[in-house]
């Protein structure tokens, strides 16, 4: 679905990301993990057009993104769920996942929504609510909803943990779960090592901005200590 080559991207003069090659297939998890700094944000913003490319390719359903902007990129069906979840805190849940929808008919948004509702069934208890007054990890389903409505064939997650309590970090990853088996192709960028390495089907780890390790889920399973001794977590002997 999803293909990176000698991929580069970064900020004026500055290089965040250099020489990466990353797939993302539909149906499977990609876990995209490395320390703070690493080039994780960089690189899903730098797919949805949001931040420069500067070198290699990006390939998305046999087609070549270069020079396309995000709202191209999201018809084609790209989407993320932004590092801090970005829902516009004034607008109530319903209205937030209208906006996701924008690229899409009527007719598309409200069945998508249905979809969306059942997949998160706290968001239709709470569909006249305003997004700001939403409990944390609300806010996460929200933001992975929102990306929804565009009816992706990716979706790119940046943080799906970060300060969620446990059982929300379990719906969502739940909700994660379902769309692979929907055959969506997801790019997951997650600080939890051992939630993303429960659910991945491949493993990439980013060091200052290049690939410093890479593996199938279930070889980096098996030793989820050397998967933590790139990230800079091993604890001392
Ligand atoms: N707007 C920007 N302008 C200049 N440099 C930036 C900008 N955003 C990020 N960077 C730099 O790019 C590098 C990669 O940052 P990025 O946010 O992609 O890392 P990350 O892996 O997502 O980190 P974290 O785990 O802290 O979210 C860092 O050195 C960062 O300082
Ligand atoms: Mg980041």
């Amino acid at each position: 679905m999803l293909e990176l080559r000698g991929f580069a991207c970064g900020y004026g003069l500055i290089r965040a990301v250099d020489g990466l090659d990353l797939t993302a297939p539909e149906g499977m998890i990609t876990a995209l993990l490395g320390p703070n700094g690493a080039g994780k944000t960089s690189t899903i913003m730098a797919i949805a057009g949001q931040v420069q490319a500067q070198a290699g390719s990006v390939r998305f359903a046999g087609a070549d993104l270069a020079g396309l902007g995000p709202a191209a990129r999201t018809r084609l069906g790209i989407a993320l769920a932004p590092e801090g979840r970005r829902i516009f805190p004034d607008l109530t849940v319903g209205e937030n996942l209208l906006v996701g929808g924008y690229t899409r008919s009527s007719a598309e948004s409200r069945a998508t929504e249905e979809s969306v509702l059942a997949l998160f069934p706290r968001l239709r208890d709470r569909h006249r609510q305003r997004a700001g007054t939403l409990s944390g990890g609300e806010q996460q389903m929200l933001a992975i909803g929102r990306a929804l409505m565009a009816g992706p064939r990716l979706l790119m997650v940046d943080e799906l943990s970060l300060g969620l309590m446990p059982a929300m970090v379990d719906q969502c990853f739940g909700a994660l779960l379902d769309l692979r088996r929907r055959g969506i192709a997801i790019l997951l960028v997650e600080q939890n090592t051992h939630r993303a390495l429960e659910v991945a089907d491949h493993v990439t780890v980013l060091v200052s901005g290049r690939k410093a390790y890479e593996a199938d889920g279930a070889q980096a399973r098996q030793d989820p200590a050397l998967v933590d001794s790139f990230l800079g977590m091993k604890e001392p002997a």
